[in-house]
């Protein structure tokens, strides 16, 4: 992990800081005392870990709310840079927040302290193993040296992420554990598959087939040909059948045309009768009619009659009246007599009137009295005249009677006979073509029952092989079924020795492939276990370290010879018990001049030495062995309380160290040293704000 960029916002004395790091390799951080030069560190520090000089809370700027720091890195996994970008802020109401950014894509889990852990899988370490390695806090040159023994060993193991191989050897115990269940159930399963197999022999198996094959090629064969031996029988039958059908249907035919052949010549019969009857009647004579006598020659007569008949009641009622009018005159004469007047009746009176009038009525009746009487006497000869009148027309009535009567009926007898002799007319219209049609027809359906008659008879001639071939059916159709029973029972003894031999195999094969899967299991178990022993904390962990220590402690001896004073060290990771085993320890002795040390027995500023040595050794080593690790080398007040020359050496040994490191800072206010580093950092305050130029 390479420092790129940080930046904050109201972060101690910082207002705004940006310190784009791309591109620096070496980097001074000057400035007075109290100006902000740590409070960068203790940014970086506070947003991977939120550790600080103080509590979070004092890490907020004085007057402000909140404060957030950003870190940018380069991480190079298996070759491949990454940019890792961390933001942390907090409020001074208590509210945090962590995120993590990989190359544009949101890293951050659920939780804090989840992002948290995560931050420390990416930077390889913990805040601990941080700081006793390549971050020296000021004043704090002595983390590693300072921790106990174990500690110590802890903090190494932390920085060459030797816990790691821990998880491995777990995980390599369970993969054995895994593969011996899998081996266990393996052995049992080929132990039940052989003891299935036994002595299963496949040739004698093929050799079997083999022979059932031949079996069911001529059972098929026999099959095929008694098969067909019936079909062809049943086609024949067929074809009989069919015959037979046909003149059965022939039968119905023939009977059909029977029963038409007699209707047919009752119908010819009726016709024949019905034709001669009608000939016969067609020929009746039709009387001629008498004409019908008229009344011509009566009228006359009736009309003499009526006027003699008026005459003769005229006379009648005249006669009648002649006498009574005859009676009336003595009383006229009389009545004429009494009224003659008196004498001296004046002339014109009444008297005299009436009587005058009574005369000449008198006088009047018996003229016509004496005409009456004339012709009283013509009565007798109007009334002979009127009895011959009236036997004359009696005669003429009776004579036109009787003509009557004898044309009406000879006119109902000659209309009679026309009717009938035209019915018959019609009748043989009708009759005689139908007569032609029915005979013509007759002839027909006798040709045609002729015709079918004979069609039957060669039909039927055949009939006589119908039971025999239905036996034969019979007989070829058993032998046929009796085939196909015997093809069965083969072609099963065939499925069954086939499906055998297919288990067989496949239980030979599975058997092969546990067999094979066992023989790897067992390869993979033996790389297992020589994983396991390899994971151990006594396997590889062990070997880096024993590789390590000789390597950190020569490169430790090589600062130190740099530096004044004859000082080396030496370093064990193995300290013996009282119970005579070994702890885990890691153990520093210093020497000099060939004598054993203690370390705490050294001056301050000799300490400081080892400090600085076993320091800038173990953060460039394990920059160079662990992938995807810290090589930022970042030291506060790394001078302490060295002399002069004791600077001179601390910044050789950097400069000797400065290519294993991909950014080395330094924070110092010592003019001289920070000149011997390519870039610096300008740190100045202004009315308690700091700013930080890159120069
Ligand atoms: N919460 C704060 N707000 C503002 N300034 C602070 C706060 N806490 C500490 N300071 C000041 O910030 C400065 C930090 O200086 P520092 O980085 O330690 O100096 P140096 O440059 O010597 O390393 C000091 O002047 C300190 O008094
Ligand atoms: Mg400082």
């Amino acid at each position: 992990m390479r420092l790129l960029e940080v930046e904050a916002t109201d972060f101690l004395s910082y207002r705004h800081l940006l310190v784009d790091l791309t591109g620096v390799h070496q980097l001074a951080v000057v400035g007075k005392n109290g100006h902000g030069k740590s409070a960068i560190l203790d940014a970086i520090l506070w947003c991977l870990f939120a550790k600080g000089r103080g509590p979070t809370d004092e890490m907020i700027r004085e007057g402000c709310q909140s404060t957030y720091v950003r870190t940018l890195w380069e991480r190079t996994v298996d070759g491949q840079p990454t940019q890792v970008s961390i933001t942390r802020s907090r409020t001074s109401s208590d509210e945090s927040s962590l995120a993590v950014v990989i190359d544009g894509e949101v890293k951050t889990k659920s939780k804090i302290p989840l992002t948290q852990a995560y931050i420390e899988v990416l930077m390889g370490m913990g805040p601990k193993a941080m700081m006793a390695g390549p971050i020296m806090v000021q004043g704090d040159s002595a983390a590693l040296l300072d921790a106990l023994p174990a500690a110590r060993k802890d903090l190494l193991v932390e920085l060459f992420q030797l816990d790691r191989w821990e998880g491995y050897h777990e995980e390599a115990k369970r993969q054995r554990k895994g593969i011996s269940v899998r081996q266990d159930l393996r052995s049992n399963e080929l132990v039940q598959l052989e003891s299935e197999l036994g002595d299963y022999d496949e040739l004698s198996v093929l050799r079997e087939l083999q022979t059932l094959h031949a079996q069911l090629a001529d059972q098929g064969r026999a099959l095929e040909a008694a098969t067909e031996e019936a079909m062809e029988l049943r086609s024949k039958a067929a074809i009989l059948q069919e015959r037979a059908k046909r003149a059965q249907a022939l039968s119905a035919e023939i009977e059909a045309l029977l029963e038409q052949m007699g209707e047919l010549a009752a119908d010819n019969t009726r016709l024949v009768q019905g034709i001669d009857r009608a000939t016969s009647v067609s020929k009746f004579q039709i009387p001629d009619i008498p004409p019908e006598p008229s009344d011509a020659a009566v009228i006359p007569i009736r009309v003499e009659m009526t006027a003699l008949d008026a005459s003769l009641s005229e006379l009648r009622s005249a006669v009648s009246t002649f006498g009574i009018i005859r009676q009336q005159i003595p009383a006229l004469a009389s009545r004429a007599s009494a009224s003659s007047p008196c004498v001296g009746d004046p002339p014109g009176c009444q008297y005299v009137i009436a009587a005058a009038a009574a005369a000449k009525d008198l006088a009047e009746l018996r003229d016509r009295c004496d005409a009456l009487e004339a012709k009283a006497d013509e009565l007798p000869a109007l009334e002979a005249s009127r009895l011959i009148l009236e036997k004359s027309l009696a005669a003429e009535e009776r004579r036109v009677k009787e003509g009557r009567s004898e044309h009406y009926r000879v006119a109902t007898e000659a209309a009679s006979l026309t009717a009938q002799r035209d019915s018959a007319l019609a009748y043989l219209a009708e009759a005689e073509p139908q007569l032609k049609t029915v005979q013509k027809r007759m002839k027909a359906v006798e040709l045609d029952h002729r015709k079918r008659t004979k069609e039957r008879l060669q039909l039927t001639q055949d009939e006589w092989s119908m039971a025999d071939l239905a036996s034969k059916i019979t007989e070829s159709t058993a032998a046929a079924k009796l085939m196909q029973e015997h093809k069965d029972v083969t072609q099963r003894a065939i499925s069954a020795t086939e499906h055998h031999q297919a288990r067989m195999s496949k239980l030979k094969q599975q058997g092969d492939t546990l067999a094979a899967e066992i023989a790897a299991g067992d390869g993979e178990g033996a790389t297992l276990d020589i994983l396991i022993k390899a994971f151990h904390r006594d396997g590889i962990p062990t070997l880096i370290l024993e590789t390590a220590l000789p390597e950190i402690e020569a490169r430790a001896n090589d600062v130190l010879s740099r530096l004044p004073d004859d000082y080396s060290i030496r370093l064990d990771t193995k300290a013996a018990t009282k119970t005579g085993t070994f702890k885990d320890e890691l153990n520093v002795t210093v020497l000099t001049g060939g004598r054993e040390r203690p370390y705490r027995m050294l001056s301050g500023g000799q300490r400081f030495r080892v400090d600085f040595a076993m320091r800038i050794a173990l953060a460039a080593v394990i920059a160079s062995r662990v992938e995807a690790t810290v090589d930022t080398l970042w030291l506060d007040e790394p001078l302490g309380p060295l002399d002069r020359e004791g600077q001179e050496a601390v910044a050789d040994t950097l400069a000797a160290v400065s290519d294993e490191f991909g950014l080395i800072v330094v924070v110092s206010h010592v003019a001289d040293f920070n000149d011997r580093f390519e870039s610096k950092l300008a740190v100045t305050m202004e009315d308690g704000e700091s700013y930080a130029v890159l120069a």
